[in-house]
């Protein structure tokens, strides 16, 4: 079939995202994948045998279209034991295909033509699409190496008449930073008297080091009521192929929320759901999840040390950062390449996090791995001289 050019891309920009181009890169080099961000080990057996268990019992039909109301009562009581949050599980909390659909989701009810979103860039790469499709534009602050810290002043200057969302991150894909109680401050001095809405992206909610407490929105009654938090089981379960995730907001918010979620997925895997219902029981499970990952991080850092590689703070999330500055000149883009091809060390560069490719000779692995990968990825990237 010929088009003669009728197809407009929405995307013109839009290629395939470097996390499939580098999964692929590092498979036909026969390389170690740190680049993607997933586990290599499995999801706790109880999980698996809940799903099993509940799809044995019958529960094989659709969803109620906001979420089994058992999940949601037991993320509204997560969040109340975590972060003194009251959410009603009825109008506030509904259940989504993962993260990105409720990102999406989020992004596809709120803005409209000609509205301005602020993005942190580096970010997460699903936010700028989202806004381009709903006729929003996107306004970036760029966040720099090697601290990635935001002067909330200069946010103030990006703030218009049309400015209709913020978007957060904590912890911070790809930066491996964490938002402070004084930034949460900031952001509340910054939105008072306005209507903007925060999206709060909190996937890693439950990965965060050294004793310091994660900082969601839910803590803060004055950005509580005007965000959208969004959560994902796959990160905090070892289990993200199973893409389910929520989006917890105040009831004007869900009710739009829910309209665009009705038409798009209608409704989420439902074994699944009760399964996530009964782990949450358990949340020793979610409360160790940053020793565990702590460990992992020091166990790879420790490991990288003697390379020529330069470590990055790294507070929250499965990710370390590193700048290759003392090993190249190169494009980080052209350095992950070589990297995966020669040492079979697969990495993302994170430019392409920036909105206009900021090249800081800085790349990023994934540590949410066995430790004898880690182990035999850190020989291979000790050698290089
Ligand atoms: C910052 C951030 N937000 C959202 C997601 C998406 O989560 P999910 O896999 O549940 O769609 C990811 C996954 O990598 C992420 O890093």
């Amino acid at each position: 079939m010929n088009f003669k050019g009728s197809i407009r891309s929405k995307l013109p920009t839009v290629g395939t995202t470097i996390f499939t181009v580098m999964s692929a890169y590092a498979r036909e080099h026969d390389a170690i994948n740190l680049s993607q961000g997933f586990p290599d080990f499995q999801p706790h057996p109880l999980l698996v045998s809940e799903v099993e268990q509940a799809m044995k019992s019958g529960f094989n039909q659709y969803a109620p279209m906001a979420g089994l109301i058992t999940l949601r009562e037991g993320i509204a009581a997560k969040v109340q034991s975590l972060y003194k949050a009251d959410v009603d599980p009825n109008a506030e909390i509904t259940i989504t295909a993962g993260g990105t659909q409720a990102l999406f989701t989020a992004i596809a009810a709120m803005i409209s033509e000609n509205d301005e979103v602020i993005l942190f860039s580096p970010a997460y790469d699903s936010y700028a699409p989202a806004v381009e499709l709903a006729g929003g534009k996107t306004i970036h602050y760029n966040m720099e190496a090697p601290d990635f810290s935001i002067n909330w002043k200069q946010v103030q200057k990006l703030i218009t008449q049309r400015t209709r969302m913020i978007v957060i991150n904590t912890p911070h894909n790809p930066t491996a930073t964490t938002l402070s109680e004084k930034d949460m401050k900031e952001l509340i001095k910054l939105t008072k008297d306005s209507d903007i809405i925060i999206l709060s992206d909190e996937v890693y909610e439950h990965i965060v080091f050294d004793g310091a407490e994660h900082q969601s929105v839910l803590r803060y009654p004055a950005l509580a009521e005007r965000s959208m938090v969004v959560g994902s089981f796959g990160k905090t379960y070892h289990a993200t192929g199973w893409k389910v995730g929520y989006c917890i907001a105040p009831r004007e918010l869900t009710t739009e929320f829910r309209k665009v979620h009705q038409f798009n997925v209608f409704s989420v895997s439902t074994p699944m759901q009760h399964a996530y219902a009964e782990i949450l029981k358990h949340p020793e499970l979610y409360l160790d999840l940053g020793t565990f990952y702590q460990q992992k991080r020091d166990f790879f850092r420790n490991a990288i040390k003697g390379s020529k590689f330069e470590l990055l703070d790294t507070k929250g999330s499965y990710f370390q950062l590193v700048s290759y500055k003392n090993i190249s000149e190169e494009k980080d883009t052209d350095f992950v390449m070589w990297l995966t091809r020669e040492w079979k060390v697969a990495a993302i560069p994170v430019s392409v996090f920036y909105h206009r490719h900021l090249d800081q000779k800085v790349i990023r692995f994934c540590f949410a791995k066995e430790n004898e990968t880690l182990e035999k990825a850190a020989e291979r990237l000790c050698k290089i001289k």
